[in-house]
């Protein structure tokens, strides 16, 4: 897929921050699809959090940015969903390693924690580090495993 393409959804608390982030990343040359919420009205985030990952998982994107009053409702919801890796960032240098490392598939962001310009620059640096594989790769897999009901534990 090319150029990248970022599915965004929110709650409420995230709503103004994930329209940003949705221009933001467009004008910076993404493809974006916003799957909503479509105005600050009261509305629950695991709801969101399965309408990006399931259009994320369809393949009709690369990776999920999910925003809520603090990100980690969102993260709650999404990494129950399989297949989905969903990292709570509040910092540049962890969303960078989340990709290198975990192949995190789901930004999640705290709308009542970070500043725009903060998110801004998560967001950026989470959608254009690739994941390095490796030795990685064997560790990503062993969360698939315990994913899947297995255990490493035999
Ligand atoms: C909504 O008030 C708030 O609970 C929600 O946005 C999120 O922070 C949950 O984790």
């Amino acid at each position: 897929m090319d150029p990248k393409t970022v599915v965004l959804a929110s709650d409420h608390a995230g709503y103004s921050l994930k329209n940003a982030l949705r221009d933001y990343l467009a004008s910076e040359g993404y493809a974006v699809i916003d799957a909503g919420t479509d105005s600050s009205a009261s509305c629950d985030y695991p709801v969101y959090a399965e309408k990006a990952c399931r259009i994320l998982l369809a393949g009709d994107a690369d990776l999920a940015l999910l925003v809520c009053g603090t990100g980690v409702g969102m993260s709650l919801a999404a990494n129950k969903i399989p297949g989905v890796r969903a990292a709570c960032c509040s910092d540049v240098y962890t969303a960078k390693f989340t990709r290198l490392h975990n192949d995190a598939n789901a930004l999640c962001l705290g709308a009542r924690v970070l500043g725009e310009g903060l998110a801004r620059e998560i967001a950026d640096i989470f959608v254009s580090t690739e994941f390095e594989g490796g030795k990685h790769a064997r560790r990503v897999d062993m969360i698939r495993k315990i994913e899947a009901g297995g255990t490493l534990l035999d």
